[in-house]
């Protein structure tokens, strides 16, 4: 019987990776939802599969490969199931997937997120009869022969749908929602994959992104992050301005960085040209009922004092500022082809902390680059001491298929030199950390309540059933909350759960490497009673 009704299958959706997956991931399930499509936290009970991939490590995919092995096995009972890989890994690896695990009925990349729905449609309208008996797979993928590489081809770019399809429920909404400003990159770091699976830099009318967030607070969000791999690459030309069936057209980034190696932006801005410090600016002032405004990610080449001036100047915007910087050698930045020397990034931690001295940075560190030494480690280890960041995301180099530095350089540092260099680093950002904490021990902050504590939802889970505890009063529930300062710091509390999604000030108590822990100043006095 052919399966047209499609409004009765349940979906399964599994994340991996950043968070632009994890906003992707929103996007399309919003869409499929519109459809009628219902979505289970079990696999086991789904009718359809799907794992929203990422390629950026080794690591990272082999998770996904274990689950396609899972699921291969799975199908042998449930063959009227369907296996979907969308994101990063369905671009990389393409039709080679299907060729080596043909449990997998449809691949789609990241650039053609907007045709999920066709897909599983088409696979559910599609039975075995109909294909002959031969199960081809469906497949959207952008290829590396159709790169966007002009104005015409972003004109026709379908994508922007997707980002505009956004379902805007109150209901589906929490304190928090991410926004994209600009997608995929072509900064062609020598390791990295984003360039081949994403494409190339495509920015979103502002228009767009301002009306987006503004129907996002006006259905209860407080809290706006705005995605994109180098954000302060943002840059809209709003005199070329493509207008197609009443949508303005993304565009194309520009090789030229716009502020390059300088303090402010650069000569060619012009008028009309939206920056991403303007970007930040029209965000923050049009919306006075936007709590807080965060961004990430930076690149550290080009990240002008106009950008530092606008935070600056506007009290919601976050204090906070990821900088990967990947590396504390000039030798190896080099290699790695980031654009920047460890002088200039140093002078760009400087001008950041002269503009705002309360921000907190974050980086990312790639340990065992081909070719690293001793001494570019301990370079290293020296920014870190340098720039005092309030954490570090270190990560072993993992060669990654479609870079140059697989074809170029050989993976000549051994995974135990890896694992050593990565703990030491991590050391003495544990160090630092714990002191960049400590330093709030004693103060009072706003802290932007995000949800229950993990260690709450486990106690509950593992606690009896209070309904079966007969005889017995109820105890007190204490739930413990998390929450985020303005400069990124998560703070733990006990609290009321209602107060998720909205900003209250926090007492700091105690501090560990990664936690601030706090009570809230109201219910200091309140316990004091009690005690
Ligand atoms: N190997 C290890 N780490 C990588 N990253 C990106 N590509 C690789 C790779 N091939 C890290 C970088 C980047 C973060 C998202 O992942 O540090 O900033
Ligand atoms: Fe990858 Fe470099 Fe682009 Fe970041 S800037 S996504 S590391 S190529």
């Amino acid at each position: 019987m052919n399966q047209t009704l499609t409004n009765n299958k349940s979906i399964y959706l599994e994340t991996f990776g950043c968070q632009m997956n994890v906003l992707d991931t929103q996007l399309v399930k919003g869409q499929l939802q519109s459809l009628g499509y219902a979505f289970t936290d079990s696999w086991q009970s789904a009718d359809v599969i799907i794992y929203n991939t990422c390629s950026v490590r080794e690591h990272a995919e082999n998770k996904v490969w274990s689950r396609v092995g899972e699921i291969g096995i799975h199908k042998k009972q449930n063959p009227h199931v369907i296996l979907g890989i969308i994101g990063c890994m369905a671009e990389r690896d393409g039709k080679d997937m299907i060729r080596k695990h043909p449990q997998i009925d449809l691949l789609c990349g990241p650039g053609e997120l907007d045709k999920v729905p066709m897909l599983i449609d088409n696979r559910l309208k599609t039975d075995l009869e109909e294909r002959g008996g031969v199960r081809n797979a469906d497949i959207a993928l952008q290829g590396n022969t159709h790169r966007r590489t002009a104005t015409l081809s972003a004109a026709q770019d379908t994508l922007e749908m997707l980002d505009l399809s956004r379902a805007f429920d109150p209901d589906t909404h929490e304190g928090s929602a991410y926004v994209r400003i600009t997608r995929g990159c072509n900064k062609f770091c020598t390791y990295c994959v984003v360039p081949n699976t994403r494409g190339g830099e495509v920015h979103r009318h502002p228009d767009h992104i301002v009306e987006e967030c503004k129907k996002l607070v006006e259905q209860g969000v407080k809290e706006i992050t705005l995605l994109g791999q180098t954000v302060n690459h943002y840059h809209y030309d709003t005199n070329a301005t493509i207008t197609i069936e009443g949508v303005h057209q993304p565009q194309i980034g520009q090789i030229l960085s716009p502020n390059r190696g300088t303090g402010g932006p650069s000569p060619v801005f012009s008028d009309g040209v939206v920056s991403f410090a303007d970007l930040l600016a029209r965000i923050h002032d049009e919306i006075p009922n936007l709590q807080r405004l965060r961004f990430i990610t930076s690149l550290p080449r080009d990240f002008g004092n106009d950008i530092l001036q606008v935070i600056k100047d506007r009290p919601r915007i976050c204090r906070y500022l990821h900088l990967p910087v990947q590396s504390g050698s000039n030798r190896i930045l080099k290699l790695m082809n980031r654009g920047y020397t460890v002088e200039e990034f140093k002078d760009l931690i400087d001008r950041v902390r002269e503009y705002l001295p309360d921000a907190e940075l974050a980086t990312d560190i790639i340990v065992g680059f081909p070719t690293e030494t001793e001494e570019d480690q301990q370079q290293t280890a020296e920014l870190l001491r340098y720039c005092k960041f309030k954490n570090s995301f270190i990560f072993k180099y993992s060669p990654r298929p479609g870079t140059v530095a697989i074809d170029r350089f050989e993976d000549d540092i051994s995974n135990d030199t890896k694992k050593r260099r990565n703990n030491e680093l991590l050391n003495i950002q544990s160090e630092i950390s714990k002191e960049i904490h400590e330093a709030y021990v004693g103060k009072t902050i706003p802290v932007f309540v995000e949800a229950i504590s993990r260690k709450t939802i486990k106690a509950r889970e593992n606690a009896a059933d209070p309904a079966v505890t007969i005889g017995w009063e109820k105890p007190q529930e204490i739930t413990q909350l998390t929450g985020r300062t303005d400069g990124d710091l998560i703070v733990v509390f006990d609290g009321d759960a209602s107060l998720i999604g909205i900003t209250v000030d926090i007492t700091i108590d105690q501090a560990s490497p990664l936690t601030l822990f706090g009570s809230q100043a109201a219910a200091v006095n309140a316990s004091s009673n009690n005690a």
